[in-house]
């Protein structure tokens, strides 16, 4: 899988040795039979194997994936999530976005540098494909990591739950609006996850949710966390005796086995299919469980189980940023977003900010700001996705207003964003006050909001790229709930895209220049935008 993993010669830059090496991987992406919860169906694997592989990589690197789309009946693509692409807006693979889906047949390659260290993860961006399988860890190792030292080994946990989307449920006759619920929590993609715990030892948890719908609530026996980042950003140290993590989050903590550590140690994994776990009065069950255990003595029984009476995870708007930077600021950008459920022209159940619901234009999205001139600070040319233009180096801030009762994790991408004010359910909407937020923010890529309550985060503009911000819940996605952040479009004109990635969208007659519709004559010229999300069902 890993085709090579070739360390370059170093060159010498101001008189300092820096390393810049280059991993390459060739992926084949095709359907193979998996039973990871014991029924057997097709999944999506790479180079014939599935579970997905790792990629893995060292700061600084170029990663190139030759990524060939041999699936036959379905296009398909690549997110390298928590990833900011700095420079490299075009690679950031969510299709209508920033590319065209690639087709059957169609290989095209991705090439990125790696200049922030951490746990990440890599998924299709397409036909809401990832709960099929194409998604894998990716990590980002430094060698000059604030913790090395600290820790003999390092462990990937990745968690999901097993879910089958089908797309029946966008019908008018879901009235409340209820997701596909999973059939089973997979650890590892079904391969589980006993840790090896030998005594004197630290272990570097990497734990990754890849979840569709569900978080996962995690406690150790006898054993605390000390969380060491969240997503992809250093935090001070933590000491959390459970989390909880949600779709496309990762935590990384350290987990040591002590002197007088004897046995072997159960810690359960809960799925939380809960619209909300904090809501008594909306009924709470944990009906999908995974018990692991910390092995010390393979001769002892694995049969100790662990219960928990109550998950009350460790509130993970209270983590502490490493950097010790205080909130960015002055705010230049206020972009506030109300979350709601709504029904479309067909009656079809949709997810809407403030009143709209996000549909997928025929252009992507990057192709129109990088070919509209000056034109492109204008946000009617994009169609119906949710445009929020900012200026390069602003101070933005998004708050979110979720009007819902369920909790919902929101991803920016592009940013590794600052969370401020994060509070738990039942606060209500914003005030459309700042106050004054903690001194040494936490930052990440993706965040949990709660039900009937807010969020408020901010970044720097200073990645130019067309960055989704929407829900992790790849049912919510596949219902619209996504605004689209036009990030520096001045710096945006004229930016060119490899062949490959413009020759797919010929194949597919997708236009890859102008307005949303493909109009480069008149840019405000709508005829052709898409205005109503195509029905998924006869009728
Ligand atoms: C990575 O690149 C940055 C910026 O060029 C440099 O400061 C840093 O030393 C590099 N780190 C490694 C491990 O090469
Ligand atoms: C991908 O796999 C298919 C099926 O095994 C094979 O026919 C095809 O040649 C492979 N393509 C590449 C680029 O490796
Ligand atoms: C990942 O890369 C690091 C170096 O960056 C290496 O030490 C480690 O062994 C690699 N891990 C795997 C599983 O290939
Ligand atoms: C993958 O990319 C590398 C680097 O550009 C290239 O040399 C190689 O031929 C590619 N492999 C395939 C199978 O396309
Ligand atoms: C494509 O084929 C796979 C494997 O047979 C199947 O599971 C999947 O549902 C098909 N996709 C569509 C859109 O029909
Ligand atoms: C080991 O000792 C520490 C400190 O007294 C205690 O907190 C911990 O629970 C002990 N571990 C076990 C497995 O008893
Ligand atoms: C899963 O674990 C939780 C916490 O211990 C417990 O409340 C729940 O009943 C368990 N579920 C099942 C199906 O055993
Ligand atoms: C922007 O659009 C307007 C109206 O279509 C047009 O008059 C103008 O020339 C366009 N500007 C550029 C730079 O294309
Ligand atoms: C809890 O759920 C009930 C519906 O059963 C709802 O009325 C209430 O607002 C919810 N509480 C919070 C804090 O969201
Ligand atoms: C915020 O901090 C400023 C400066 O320390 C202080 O004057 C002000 O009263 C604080 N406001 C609130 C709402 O706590
Ligand atoms: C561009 O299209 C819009 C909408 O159809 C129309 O109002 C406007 O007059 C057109 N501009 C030009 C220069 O044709």
């Amino acid at each position: 899988m890993l085709a090579s993993g070739v360390l370059s010669a170093g060159f010498l830059s101001l008189a300092t040795l820096v390393r810049a090496g280059t991993v390459t991987y060739n992926w084949n992406a095709t359907w193979v039979w998996a039973s990871p919860d014991g029924f057997a169906r097709p999944v999506i694997g790479i180079n014939g194997q599935w579970p997905c592989p790792l990629l893995n990589a060292t700061l600084n690197d170029t990663v190139i994936v030759n990524f060939s789309n041999n699936l036959v009946n379905e296009t398909s693509g690549l997110h390298f999530h928590g990833l900011n692409q700095l420079g490299t807006e075009d690679m950031d693979g969510p299709t209508g976005v920033t590319q065209c889906p690639v087709p059957p047949g169609s290989t095209i390659q991705y090439r990125f540098t790696v200049p922030n260290a951490g746990s990440y993860w890599y998924h299709s961006h397409d036909l809401g494909q990832y709960p099929d399988g194409l998604r894998g860890p990716l990590v980002v190792h430094d060698p000059n990591d604030p913790y090395i030292g600290q820790y003999d080994e390092e462990i990937i946990l990745g968690v999901s739950d097993c879910i089958e989307l089908g797309r029946q449920m966008l019908t008018p006759t879901n009235t409340h609006f209820a997701p596909p619920f999973p059939d089973a929590l997979l650890i590892n993609d079904g391969k589980g996850a006993d840790i090896n715990f030998v005594k004197g030892k630290t272990y570097r948890i990497r734990m990754i949710c890849y979840s569709a719908l569900s978080s996962a609530f995690i406690h150790f026996e006898k054993h605390v966390m000390n969380v060491i980042m969240t997503d992809a950003s250093y935090i001070q140290e933590q000491e959390a005796d459970m989390l909880r993590i949600a779709p496309a989050q990762r935590y990384d903590f350290l987990l040591t086995a002590g002197d007088n550590d004897s046995g072997n140690y159960p810690f359960l994994i809960s799925l939380d299919t809960n619209r909300d776990y904090t809501n008594a009065s909306l009924g709470v069950s944990f009906p999908h469980n995974y018990t692991g255990y910390l092995v010390m003595d393979n001769s002892k029984r694995l049969d100790n189980t662990l219960t928990v009476s109550k998950w009350e995870p460790y509130d993970d708007s209270k983590f502490k940023g490493k950097d010790g930077a205080g909130p960015l600021s002055p705010r230049n950008e206020l972009v506030e977003l109300d979350f709601k459920f709504c029904f479309d022209k067909n009656g079809d159940p949709r997810s809407c900010l403030n009143g709209l619901t996000y549909l997928t234009q025929p252009v992507p999205t990057l192709y129109t700001a990088t070919t509209t001139g000056e034109n492109n600070t204008n946000p009617l040319i994009y169609g119906q996705v949710n445009p929020a233009i900012v200026n390069y180096g602003d101070v933005v801030q998004i708050v979110l207003n979720n009007y819902d009762e369920a909790l919902h994790p929101f991803h920016l991408h592009g940013h590794q964003f600052q969370v401020l004010d994060r509070p738990l359910s039942g606060a209500g909407k914003w005030s459309g006050q700042d106050i004054n937020y903690s001194s040494e923010p936490l930052s990440r890529d993706t965040v949990t909001v709660y039900a009937n309550s807010y969020v408020v985060i901010r970044f720097k503009a200073t990645n130019p790229g067309v960055w989704l911000f929407h829900c992790h819940i790849e049912w919510h996605v596949e219902m619209g709930l996504t605004a689209t952040i036009i990030e520096a479009p001045d710096h945006l004109r004229g930016f060119t895209f490899p062949d490959e990635f413009l020759n797919i969208c010929k194949l597919q007659n997708i236009p890859y220049e102008g307005n949303a519709a493909g109009n480069t004559d008149n840019y405000t010229d709508t005829s052709g935008f898409v205005t109503l999300a195509p029905k998924q069902y006869n009728g």
